[in-house]
Order: C-alpha cells, then sequence, then structure tokens
C-alpha cells in the first residue's frame, strides 16, 4: 500500500434500480449458497425511478467495515453480508490512482476496511425488491471499487448470495434468472434477455397500497413454503418450466397478450401457494383484491389484455401497461376507483413514465 498513510480514500458510487419479477422466485434447495428451486424472469425498472443508490469507500484510517442505510448505520454481521463481501475480496485486483499516489495490491484488500452508505429512493422491505437493488448496487460498486475482472453474469452470482432476486438487477431490460445444476450455485446466475430498448413502449405503474414493512420477510416466507406447501413442488417442477419457455418467446415477439396472460397467473399462482403454507401468508390485501378485479374487467372488456399486474411479497401492485395511452387511462381508472382521502386511497403511485401523469390530467 502506497501513498500517504492514513489521509486517503477512494469512492466509488452506483446506482441500481430494482427488478420486478413476471415469473416468481419463490423457494430455496440451498439457503446458504440461495440456489433456488426454479428459474425466474424479470424486468429490471427505469434506474430513475425505484433505485439504490450506494457509495462505497476504502481507507487505511478505517478500522472496521461499517454500513449505513438510508442514513441509519446498520450491522454487516449477517450472513449474507460477509458472503458477498467475502467473495469480492477474494476476486479484488491490484488498484492504481495514480493522480491520489495511491497503489492497492490485490492482497490489501483483506486488510483494509470499508465505509459503505446506501440509499434507496423508495420504502425499504415493503414488497418493493429493496433487497434487490440494494444487495445489486453493493456488490456491483465493490466490484469497481475493488477493480475486479468478472462481467456481469458472475457478478449476478455474487449479489445472489446478498438476496435472490438481487442477481437480476445486474442487468436492465429483461433478465433471466437460470437456477443451475451445480451444488456450488456455480452456474446459478442471471442472463439478459433482452434489453432496455427492446420493448420501450411497455409502461409500469406501481400503485403503493401500504408503505409499511411487511410482516413476513420473503426468506422466511418461501423457506415456509418449501416445508409445508403440497403445491410447490408441482409449480417448480411442472407449471415454472413451461411458463419460462412461453414468457421467453413472448418477450422476444412482443407478444403482450401472452405477456400479460402469464404475468398475470404467475403472481396469482406464487400466492397461491401462499395461501397453500402454513401457516398461511397472505401478502395482498382487500385493497390489491380490488386492483386485480378492475384490470381483470377491464381487460375482459377490451377482448385482449391492457394491462398485466403482478405482486411481490407484499400488497404493492405492479401493473405493466401495453403503451403509454393504456398507461394514462389505467392511472385515470385507479384515481377514479381509488380516490385520495376515502377508505381504499393508496399511498402513493410510482411510475414508469413521469409525462403519463401530465396526460391523465
Ligand atoms: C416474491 O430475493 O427477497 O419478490 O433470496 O431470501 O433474499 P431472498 O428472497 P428475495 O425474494 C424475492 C421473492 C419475490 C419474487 C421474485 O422477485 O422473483
Amino acid at each position: 500500500m502506497e501513498g500517504e498513510p492514513e489521509k486517503w480514500i477512494l469512492m466509488v458510487t452506483a446506482r441500481t434500480p430494482t427488478n420486478i419479477a413476471v415469473i416468481k422466485y419463490w423457494g430455496k434447495r440451498d439457503e446458504t449458497l440461495i440456489l433456488p428451486i426454479n428459474d425466474s424472469i424479470s424486468v429490471t425498472l427505469d434506474p430513475n425511478h425505484l433505485c439504490t443508490t450506494t457509495t462505497v469507500s476504502v481507507s487505511p484510517s478505517f478500522d472496521r467495515d461499517r454500513m449505513w442505510l438510508n442514513g441509519k448505520e446498520i450491522s454487516l454481521q449477517g450472513g449474507r453480508f460477509q458472503s458477498c463481501l467475502r467473495e469480492i475480496r477474494a476476486r479484488a485486483q491490484d488498484v492504481e490512482d495514480k493522480k491520489k499516489g495511491i497503489k492497492i495490491k490485490k492482497e490489501d484488500w483483506q486488510k483494509l476496511h470499508l465505509h459503505i452508505a446506501s440509499y434507496n429512493n423508495f420504502p425499504t422491505a415493503a414488497g418493493l425488491a429493496s433487497s434487490a437493488a440494494g444487495l445489486a448496487c453493493l456488490v456491483f460498486s465493490l466490484a469497481k471499487l475493488m477493480n475486479l475482472k468478472e462481467d456481469n453474469s458472475q457478478l449476478s452470482a455474487i449479489a445472489r448470495q446478498g438476496s435472490g432476486s438481487a442477481c437480476r438487477s445486474l442487468y436492465g431490460g429483461f433478465v433471466k434468472w437460470i437456477m443451475g445444476k451445480e451444488d456450488d450455485g456455480s452456474d446459478s446466475l442471471a442472463v439478459q434477455l433482452a434489453d432496455e430498448k427492446h420493448w420501450d413502449e411497455l409502461v409500469i405503474i406501481i400503485a403503493v397500497v401500504s408503505a409499511r414493512q411487511k410482516e413476513t420477510s420473503s426468506t422466511s416466507g418461501m423457506r415456509d413454503t418449501v416445508e409445508t406447501s403440497a403445491l410447490i413442488q408441482h409449480r417448480a417442477m411442472e407449471v415454472v418450466p413451461k411458463r419460462i419457455v412461453q414468457m421467453e418467446k413472448a418477450i422476444q415477439n412482443r407478444d403482450f397478450p401472452s405477456f400479460a396472460r402469464l404475468a398475470c397467473t404467475d403472481s396469482n399462482q406464487f400466492h397461491a401457494v401462499c395461501l397453500d403454507t402454513y401457516p398461511p401468508i397472505f401478502y395482498m390485501n382487500d385493497t390489491s383484491h380490488r386492483i386485480i378485479s378492475c384490470v381483470e374487467k377491464w381487460n375482459r372488456a377490451e377482448g385482449t389484455p391492457q394491462v398485466a399486474y403482478t405482486f411481490d411479497a407484499g400488497p404493492n401492485a405492479v401493473m405493466i401497461a401495453r403503451d403509454r395511452k393504456t398507461a394514462s387511462l389505467l392511472l385515470q381508472r385507479l384515481l377514479y376507483n381509488f380516490p385520495p382521502q376515502s377508505d381504499t386511497n393508496l399511498d402513493s403511485y410510482i411510475i414508469g413514465d413521469k409525462s403519463i401523469l401530465e396526460d391523465a390530467g
């Protein structure tokens, strides 16, 4: 390690969007390595909306690794953080900043300590996949700081060990997490199916039904499902493999009716296995169910799907409209059916494109 001791600090900042699964991951075959029981497919959101921004820094004056989330210090002791840090440190390379006169040798990374500051611009742990954006951003920014040579797919296998869904946030556009076959998890990683420009007329609208922290975490929920649900094996072995093939085709052909049908039925089946878990897990609430009815009625009246919906481990609705005009109509319908200052109002809407609100009037 060269450079004036104690004085220097090296920093990297990165921003990573969250992703929303349209074919869900639910259930692990290995809890420590985070290996799933089925493939999953997601769409990565626009980085301007739901994202995590993380700054990682290293300095010889730091006496231990520390992390802050939304300005509050959190523990880095959890096994998952430690797995990610260990995996990244093991792959760290020499780093040189000639301007600052800093030279870090790869073996120095084992002794140097890190400070990590992370911000979510959306509610943490309210079923909006905050861990996905957070862990992906952590891994990506550390990989840049330590000059890793690995590509995004290889980095995704590290992010996976922080939180399964995080591996899909290393790419934009449509992403598949291949479950893999190896026991060491080396082939359980994310690949990009199509980039962000491939199907850019789609607009995502998120209705925040409740910004409160969810009662059952994804991690414990899926553990209970694997242990107690009779339906989960059927889903993982029979249903999802077929849906993955169909969803890849729908994305490739920009076939909205097939895409919507697959996304909605997969979300519904995920919540059905939650209900089949003992004790049952209820992530959706009455407002979530009313949103589903509203979208289903509209789709049926039009004769062809206009909007797809999907719900993760919480009551918030993620809706995907086929184009901007439909998104504007959807917002009008939501505002009409869930008026502000009523019993059924929504906490807020987060939308994929700001100008849609103006279009909606
Ligand atoms: C419902 O990735 O949060 O959002 O791997 O235990 O951290 P862990 O779980 P997590 O689970 C996400 C579940 C889901 C579906 C999905 O994103 O595919």
